[in-house]
């Protein structure tokens, strides 16, 4: 990270919640400390507490810092009272919304700033749409400097939703200066899929209908619902993963060449992706929900039984779909997408099944494949997001011998050994909104089309199919 943001003042909505606690002051931390970031910096942790206070937030931000990466103290105090401050924001009234904007202009001045703001909506969903008239209405949508938006997920429920929350933003905001947060984007092995496309001719002229047989994305996790039913009950598998983490996994997967490496080209080529999946069949779609099971020799509760959850609850956990794009380079080639919680196993990957040759030389009784992905002669890629980011290929060799015998190899690319530790996907994210870089986020075209896709599926009524927790899910498609 090379280039270097301007000073500003970065001013977080929900600063003494979750996100901010495990990611956000952390990550800000981290870029201080790596001189990622602008040294001038402010940040100003917004919350409707009274009882908290410049210390108290400052104290609070220490203890994220040293949960999250344990490290130096020294440091982390010095730069947590020189840079943070704290604004209680009450009821959110307008004359509230006033005060906010007096005190951004008064730490500005104290600062010596020239008025570049950041506003980061850390913040639960409902909240989005009055936060964003609010900052309009005060007139905090612009500055003498820049004045940028960022938005966590979920951006609405469905489509009309999503639409009008999307007025309210463009009421109050310029698309150029919002940022739809998808962390997904942030992650290194998921930039690296553009890439791994563009930037290696070998697999661009064998990325179509007429070489790959199918595409499958997996987000397996084994985690459960955690502290956040809340959330997670109106939300399921469908919001919380699909529509957003999945769906920019498909995007980068399977979009044409951009005209640039610009944001807008490359947005350009997503939508155009999104909006070519054909509408999404009846039988196409799999829902499942986690019962009671055992993941790594301990028994986890089921759904059903987790804290904040209704006894009766049809909440999916697990979504399995196939989908179908009506474009020239895809056109029959099935896309499979797999996201649960309490699963088997953590990882997601992107595995690229490849056509077989097309005159088997070598007959049944002479294949001999002891490998456990793949039965059958077909190459396979497989893209690990995580963990163990990388990629393996497989390839039949001949087994050494009298016989002519095939046997399934790999070819591994890990980046731990080629890079060491990834940055976190909050750290890049971070960086790029303070260089006003729009290319690793959603756009509003974007973020429309897969509503689009979804909305009508979200709408029916699925059989939900129950799957003990630490097993691989019901059977799907
Ligand atoms: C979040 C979802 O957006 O992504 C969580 O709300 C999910 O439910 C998480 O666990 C997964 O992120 P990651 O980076 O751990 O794969």
């Amino acid at each position: 990270m090379t280039k270097h943001s301007q000073p500003a003042v970065i001013a977080i909505f929900g600063a003494t919640g979750d996100l901010a606690h495990r990611k956000l002051i952390p990550s800000l931390y981290e870029m201080a400390a790596a001189g990622h970031m602008n040294e001038d910096i402010i940040i100003l942790g917004i919350g409707r507490g009274n009882d908290m206070d410049d210390a108290g937030f400052r104290k609070n931000a220490e203890d994220a810092i040293k949960e999250s990466l344990g490290s130096n103290a020294e440091l982390a105090n010095k730069w947590c009272s020189s840079r943070l401050y704290y604004h209680a924001i009450g009821e959110s009234t307008s004359e509230d919304f006033k005060k906010l904007s007096a005190r951004i202009a008064k730490l500005e001045r104290a600062h010596g700033q020239a008025g570049n703001r950041i506003f980061y909506l850390a913040l639960p969903p409902p909240q989005f749409g009055p936060t964003i008239e609010a900052l309009g209405a005060a007139g905090l949508n612009k500055s003498k400097g820049w004045t940028r938006l960022v938005i966590e997920k979920p951006f609405g429920r469905d489509l009309d939703s999503a639409v009008e929350l999307n007025d309210v933003v463009h009421k109050n905001f310029d698309e150029e200066q919002v940022y739809r947060i998808d962390h997904y984007l942030g992650k290194e092995t998921v930039q690296n899929l553009i890439a791994f496309r563009f930037g290696n001719a070998i697999f661009e002229s064998m990325w179509n209908r007429e070489k790959i047989e199918k595409v499958e994305i997996v987000v397996a996790e084994e985690l459960g619902v955690e502290s956040r039913a809340g959330y997670y009950e109106k939300s399921g598998a469908m919001r919380d993963m699909i529509q957003n983490h999945l769906t920019q996994l498909i995007a980068l997967t399977a979009m044409e060449i951009p005209a640039s490496f610009t944001a807008a080209d490359i947005r350009y080529e997503k939508v155009r992706v999104l909006r070519s999946i054909a509408p999404i069949g009846e039988n196409d779609v799999t829902m499942g929900q986690y019962t009671d099971g055992e993941i790594g020799g301990e028994r986890v509760r089921g759904y059903r039984e987790e804290k904040g959850v209704r006894r009766n609850s049809n909440t999916e956990t697990f979504v399995g779909l196939k989908l179908h794009m009506e474009n020239w380079r895809w056109h029959g080639v099935p896309f499979y997408l797999r996201t649960g919680k309490r699963l088997k196993d953590h990882s997601s990957e992107i595995k690229i099944t490849f056509r077989c040759p097309p005159i088997n030389l070598f007959t049944p009784h002479k294949l001999h494949d002891n490998s456990t992905e793949s039965h059958s002669s077909a190459n396979v890629l497989v893209i690990a997001v995580q963990p163990n980011e990388g990629f393996r290929m497989s390839f039949e060799v001949k087994a050494p011998g009298t016989e002519m015998m095939l046997k399934t190899e790999w070819m591994h690319f890990s980046y731990s050994e080629a890079f060491g530790a990834l940055p976190d996907a909050y750290h890049t994210l971070l960086h790029d909104v303070m260089l006003g870089d729009q290319t690793l986020f959603v756009s509003s075209d974007e973020m429309l089309a897969s509503w689009k896709l979804y909305t009508p599926v979200l709408k029916r009524k699925h059989t939900l199919h129950f799957y003990p927790a630490g097993s691989w899910g019901p059977e799907f498609v």
